[in-house]
C-alpha cells in the first residue's frame, strides 16, 4: 500500500478539505452575490450529494495516502443535516489527526456542544467587520454582529479550538482591521486576516481592492507592537506575528501578494464528490461515479494517486508574476470548495 504520494512538484498530500453542500444562508458579496446566486439558483439536490458513508469511504483512502488534516467546509457546513454525525464518522478514522470546520458562526451556538462530542477538534469562524450595518450588507443578508459572537463564545465554551478569519477589502471593510484586531486581542482569539482573492467568476475582483498583508501589519504594529513568530507547522498558510509581551497572536494569510503554493499540501472535496488540485481549479475529476458504480478502494485510490501526482497547480504564484495578462478563465466557485 502506498503511504504517501508527491505530486509534480514534490508536494505531499497532507491536508483534505471537504465540502458538504454548496448552500449558505449568508451572500457574501466576494463569494455569494445575491444578484448571482438569487432564488432560482441551481443548487446540488441531495441525491447528488455525497452521503456520509462516502465521505467517512474518500477519506479512509486519503488518509491511507498521507492525509492527516481534515476540514469540513462549505457553503455554510452547518446548513447540512446531521453534520455531527459525519463528525463522529471520521474522527473513527485512523490517521486523522485534527478534524476542523470553516463556518459563517451564525448556528454555531446551537451545534456547538453536539460538534465539540462528535469529535470536532476546531472551528474558523468567518467575520468581516463588527459594524453592524457593514457586516449585515457584507453578509448579504442582515445578520447581526452579536450572533456571530455568540457562536464564537459558545464554541470555546464548548472546548473548540477558535480563530476568526477576516477577507479585507479596500473600500469596503479596511477601517474594520484595527478595531478587529483590538477586540480579539481582548477576546483572547487568534484573528487572521485573508487577502481578498480572485476565486470563482462572479465576485468582481480587482488588484486595488486587495490589501497587502504588510499594511495590515504596518497597521497594527504602530499601535499595539507585534514581532514575528515562526510556523506552527511545514506549509502553515498564514504568517504568524504576536503583540509584544503577550501570547495573543494575529495571522496573516497573503495569496495575493505572497502566494505559498510552492507548499501546497491540499486537495479539496466538493459535496458532489468532485476532487480539485487547487482553489483555482477549472474542473475536478469525479470520484461519485466510481464510487456508485461499484469500484473498490484500491482502484479509487489509484484514480486519487494518478491526479496527484499530475498535479502541477500553482495559480496564485502565477497570478503573483502576471495579474495584468492572466488569461480569463473559468475557475470553480468558492461556495463549492469552500476556501
Ligand atoms: P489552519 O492553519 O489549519 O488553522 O488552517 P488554515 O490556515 O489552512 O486556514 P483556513 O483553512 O481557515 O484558510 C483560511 C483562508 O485562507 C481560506 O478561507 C482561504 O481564503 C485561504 N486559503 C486556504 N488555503 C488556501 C490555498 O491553498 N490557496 C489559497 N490561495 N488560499 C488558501
Ligand atoms: N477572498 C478571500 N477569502 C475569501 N473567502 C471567501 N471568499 C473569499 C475571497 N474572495 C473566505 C471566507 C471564509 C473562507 C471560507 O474563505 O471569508 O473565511
Ligand atoms: Fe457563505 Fe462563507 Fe461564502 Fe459568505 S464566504 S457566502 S458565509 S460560504
Ligand atoms: Fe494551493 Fe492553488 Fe492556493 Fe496555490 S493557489 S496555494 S496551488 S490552492
Amino acid at each position: 500500500m502506498q503511504n504517501h504520494v508527491l505530486d509534480a512538484r514534490n508536494r505531499p498530500l497532507r491536508d483534505l478539505r471537504i465540502s458538504v453542500t454548496d448552500k449558505c444562508n449568508f451572500r457574501c458579496q466576494y463569494c455569494m452575490p445575491a444578484d448571482i446566486f438569487g432564488p432560482d439558483y441551481p443548487f446540488l439536490p441531495q441525491h447528488k450529494l455525497l452521503s456520509f458513508e462516502e465521505i467517512t469511504r474518500l477519506t479512509k483512502i486519503f488518509t491511507s495516502l498521507g492525509v492527516e488534516k481534515i476540514r469540513i467546509t462549505g457553503g455554510e457546513p452547518l446548513m447540512r443535516k446531521d453534520l455531527p454525525e459525519l463528525i463522529a464518522m471520521i474522527r473513527q478514522v485512523d490517521g486523522v489527526r485534527d478534524i476542523a470546520m470553516t463556518t459563517n458562526g451564525s448556528l454555531l451556538a446551537k451545534h456547538a456542544h453536539a460538534l465539540k462530542a462528535a469529535g470536532l477538534d476546531r472551528v474558523t469562524v468567518s467575520l468581516d467587520s463588527l459594524d453592524r450595518e457593514r457586516f449585515g450588507n457584507m453578509n448579504g443578508r442582515g445578520y447581526e454582529v452579536e450572533t456571530i459572537i455568540q457562536g464564537i463564545d459558545a464554541a470555546a465554551a464548548a472546548g473548540l479550538s477558535v480563530k476568526i478569519n477576516m477577507v479585507v477589502q479596500r473600500g469596503v471593510n479596511d477601517q474594520d482591521v484595527l478595531p478587529m484586531a483590538i477586540f480579539f486581542r481582548e477576546k483572547g482569539y487568534t484573528l487572521r486576516f485573508i487577502e481578498f482573492m480572485d476565486v470563482g467568476n462572479s465576485n468582481g475582483w480587482k488588484l486595488d481592492q486587495v490589501v497587502p498583508s504588510q499594511e495590515i501589519v504596518e497597521l497594527i504594529h504602530a499601535h499595539m507592537p507585534l514581532e514575528p513568530i515562526d510556523p506552527n507547522y511545514f506549509g502553515e498558510v498564514a504568517s504568524r506575528y504576536r503583540y509584544v509581551g503577550t501570547t495573543q497572536e494575529i495571522g496573516l494569510i497573503s495569496s495575493v501578494t505572497q502566494a505559498f503554493c510552492s507548499t501546497c499540501t491540499r486537495a479539496r472535496l466538493s459535496a458532489e464528490g468532485k476532487l480539485y488540485n487547487c482553489l483555482f481549479a477549472s474542473v475536478g475529476e469525479d470520484l461519485r461515479a466510481p464510487m456508485r458504480e461499484g469500484k473498490s478502494d484500491e482502484e479509487i485510490r489509484e484514480q486519487i494517486v494518478d491526479i496527484w501526482q499530475k498535479r502541477d497547480d500553482r495559480y496564485s504564484e502565477i497570478r503573483l508574476s502576471n495579474t495584468p495578462d492572466l488569461p480569463p478563465r473559468s475557475k470553480v466557485e468558492m461556495s463549492h470548495i469552500g476556501g
